[in-house]
């Protein structure tokens, strides 16, 4: 199969350059497409079939489910049964944007969709591309993110292509996507909302709404069971090894493990903190860069997928890569390099 690129503006997506997008879900083909937080490989959230193809296309496990996208509120209901008052207050704050809420299923969903499950995922993408896309077809999308199982999720256009081109009729490019991580999945079916994937919208943010949240203990450890099946599979994870430096001396910690693996005669991919590299000075690797200030941790997610295929491309061996403080959008950062390097952090 050919896949064919169609590049549109983001801000304002002319609907014809989308109609093709638009005929291809309508037929039940996939589509992969630009949202907020990650490229998305959007089906027709209500056709079986089409669901089994994003499955295929992406080697995904099938007791993975997906997230249902939607263009207007009230879709909501038509999905899920009830929606209590308090997944409506969140979807008011919210939506559009990347908070996932998970909620009781009404029994038209496809059990391809939610794996068996008797809850649904869904959201409202703060888009101009799919939010066109979505209303223009007419159905919910389903929407994992658009990379091969086990890859980092995609954050342009190209990387959609690096991992499935070939397997997928459309790519629809809307350029770099702005938060760089997945949306927050939370568990809102029970009595208390708990958070099953940190993701763009933070615990703190969510509080600020409704109070306190959990965050699912199954997250916190490699042999934990997580409640969002998709959270138990090695992830996010680029062909190198990757390897998380924590603690006081991370400077020096990057220079002895540098020079211990061009011992080896290994290549090293240094993605690092201008903190850090400002301690560290300059050193000679395969792969280098400044992923910005600390203390501005929404430029170091947005860049975090890019630079772990950038590294890959410059056929690094292993990636040394730092910690951050697990509150904000550093709870989502952390959960996702953690699962990137199988849980290998350095301390000393
Ligand atoms: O930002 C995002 O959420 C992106 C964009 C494309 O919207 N999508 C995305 O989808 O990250 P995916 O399939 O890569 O991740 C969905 C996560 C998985 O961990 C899955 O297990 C969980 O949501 N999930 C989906 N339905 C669920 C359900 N009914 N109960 C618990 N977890 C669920
Ligand atoms: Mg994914």
């Amino acid at each position: 199969m050919e896949t064919k690129t169609i590049t549109v503006c983001k801000e304002n997506p002319a609907k014809e350059l989308l109609q093709m997008g638009v005929e291809l879900i309508k037929k039940g083909e996939l589509v992969a497409f630009p949202t907020e937080t990650v490229y998305g490989l959007g089906a027709n959230g209500l056709d079986a079939n089409a669901i089994r193809k994003i499955f295929e296309a992406k080697e995904r496990p099938a007791d993975n489910p997906l997230i249902l996208h939607v263009a207007h509120l009230q879709d909501v209901f038509y999905l899920a049964e009830p929606v209590s008052l308090q997944a409506q207050v969140l979807m008011e704050a919210f939506w559009p944007g990347p908070l996932t809420l998970v909620l009781p299923k009404r029994k038209h969903i496809p059990q391809e969709v939610t794996a068996g499950l008797d809850t649904v995922a869904i959201r409202m993408p703060n888009h101009p591309v799919a939010l066109t896309l979505i209303k223009e077809g007419k159905v919910p999308l389903a929407a994992p993110s658009a990379n091969r199982s086990g890859r980092p999720s995609p954050t342009t256009a190209q990387h959609v292509l690096q991992d499935l081109n070939g397997r997928i009729p459309l790519i629809i490019d809307g350029g770099a996507t702005g938060v760089g991580l997945e949306s927050t999945v939370l568990d809102c079916s029970g009595k208390n909302p708990v958070i099953l994937r940190p993701g763009g919208v933070t615990k703190e943010q969510l509080e600020e709404v409704i109070g306190p949240v959990m965050l699912d203990s199954g997250l916190h450890t490699p042999d934990g069971v997580p409640k969002a099946p998709g959270m138990k599979y090695t992830h996010y994870a680029p062909d190198a090894k990757v390897l998380l430096i924590d603690g006081s001396n991370k400077a020096e910690i990057i220079r002895r493990l540098t020079e211990q693996y061009h011992q080896q005669g290994k290549r090293v991919g240094l993605l690092l903190t201008t903190e850090t590299w400002r301690e560290l000075g300059n050193l000679t690797t395969a792969y280098q860069k400044n992923l910005g200030s600390l203390h501005d941790l929404a430029v170091i997610a947005q860049q975090i997928y890019h630079e772990f295929r950038q590294a890959e491309r410059n056929q690094v061996d292993i990636i040394l890569t730092e910690t951050y403080p697990e509150e904000g959008l550093g709870t989502a950062l952390m959960n996702r390099l953690l699962k990137s390097a199988g849980y290998e952090v350095v301390r000393t």
